[in-house]
């Protein structure tokens, strides 16, 4: 059993929906089943260097449990051992890890929960290999992080991206187009698979599975030649053809992952209507995936991993991220999630079921 009395919570990264569900789950048991006092960490990395802790009672916690974002805000930006300060004079990178300890055992907090993604974790396996006690919780709309085999937000961005593919059906068969629809997933396609299957996508293009533009033509050609006078693509923002390269959007230097992706729809959508002389459209969906009150799936997954990392602190099991293995709570080390994305593997089942019913991922 571990001695604490007071913890810290914060969010990393880019938000995600059931992060407020995570906070509420964390704060009630640790308040109700433990009498611990909790402190919100505002921002991301940004409150630990800051510092910007607040106190958070029952009432903060409460009426939170469907809403998306995050009460504590976050940031994608703040990488206490290569920090840019936001207002600071120059550009240069400072390790200001030492600052943050200090904070942390000035402010008396005993434990961190640090919700986030592989950028959070491997920064906390850093803090946690420097002396904090930490527990991670992950989070991702991509769930594509190591040592969990799902991440809460991936169901509630599925479903959007669904729902927004099932709207461009219906215009892209009106106007005899391919609408091609741009979704989240820079490493990893899992999105892009699940929404595109669930959306009956004709053309699913995931970063894993490179396509040729020869490939993705043949099949719009195809369906045209046996009817079909529309075609639907669905694109992960990290899809790539194959021996060529993502479409980068813009560079944040601040960030610890400086490359933001975006536009691999709309050079699609030229290159096919050059080829296929098919009118084309391309949708972005970008951060709609990740905004709005999260599913019942995703609250649920929440609520547990919430729950079961203040379990893990009081156990004094520190260094740990909590995961779900074999469909079942459990734990993996922090280090694991940084150390490269879970890929959707190209023989998943869904990629087979999916080529099964016609389904194009660019490669034939
Ligand atoms: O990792 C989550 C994610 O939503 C990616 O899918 C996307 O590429 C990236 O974050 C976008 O980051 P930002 O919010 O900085 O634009």
């Amino acid at each position: 059993m571990a001695m604490i009395k007071r913890i810290g919570i914060m969010t990393g990264g880019g938000d995600c929906p059931g992060l407020n569900a995570v906070i509420r789950a964390v704060a009630k048991r640790a308040m109700f089943e433990h009498g611990w006092e909790v402190f919100g960490i505002e921002d991301g990395y940004e409150g630990l260097i800051k510092p910007r802790f607040r106190r958070l009672e029952a009432a903060d916690v409460s009426g939170i449990l469907t809403l998306g974002g995050t009460i504590l805000g976050t940031s994608n930006k703040s990488d206490p051992y290569a920090y840019i300060d936001p207002r600071g004079a120059s550009n240069a990178r400072r390790d200001v890890s030492k600052q943050v300890i200090r904070n942390v055992r000035e402010k008396g907090l005993d434990a961190l929960i640090l919700i986030g993604g592989d950028g959070t974790m491997a920064t906390a396996a850093r803090l946690s290999r420097d002396g904090l006690k930490i527990i991670g919780v992950p989070k991702t709309i991509d769930n594509d992080l190591s040592g969990t085999e799902i991440t809460f937000g991936f169901d509630t961005a599925v479903g959007v991206a669904t729902e927004a593919i099932d709207r461009l059906h219906t215009t892209a068969q009106s106007h005899h187009r391919i609408m091609i629809v741009e979704v989240m997933g820079r490493r990893a396609g899992w999105i892009a698979l699940y929404a595109g299957t669930a959306g009956g996508g004709d053309i699913i293009l995931i970063p894993e599975i490179p396509y040729t533009l020869k490939a993705v033509a043949a099949k719009v050609n195809f369906r045209r030649k046996i009817g079909k006078k529309f075609s639907l693509v669905v694109v992960a923002e990290g899809a790539k053809p194959r021996g060529g390269e993502v479409v980068v959007k813009r560079r944040i230097e601040a960030s610890p992952d400086p490359i933001r992706l975006g536009g691999v729809g709309f050079v699609l959508g030229d290159q096919l209507e050059r080829l296929t002389g098919q009118e084309a459209r391309a949708v972005v969906l970008g951060h709609l995936q990740r905004g709005g009150s999260p599913t019942a799936a995703d609250r649920i997954l929440a609520t547990q991993l919430g729950a079961e990392a203040i379990c893990l602190a009081a156990r004094g099991e520190f260094g740990r991220m909590v995961a779900v293995r074999n469909g079942k709570m459990s734990s993996v080390s922090l280090d694991v999630p940084g150390k490269g994305p879970r890929l959707v593997p190209i023989h998943h089942p869904l990629i087979a079921a999916a080529r099964a019913v016609g389904t194009s991922f660019g490669d034939e």
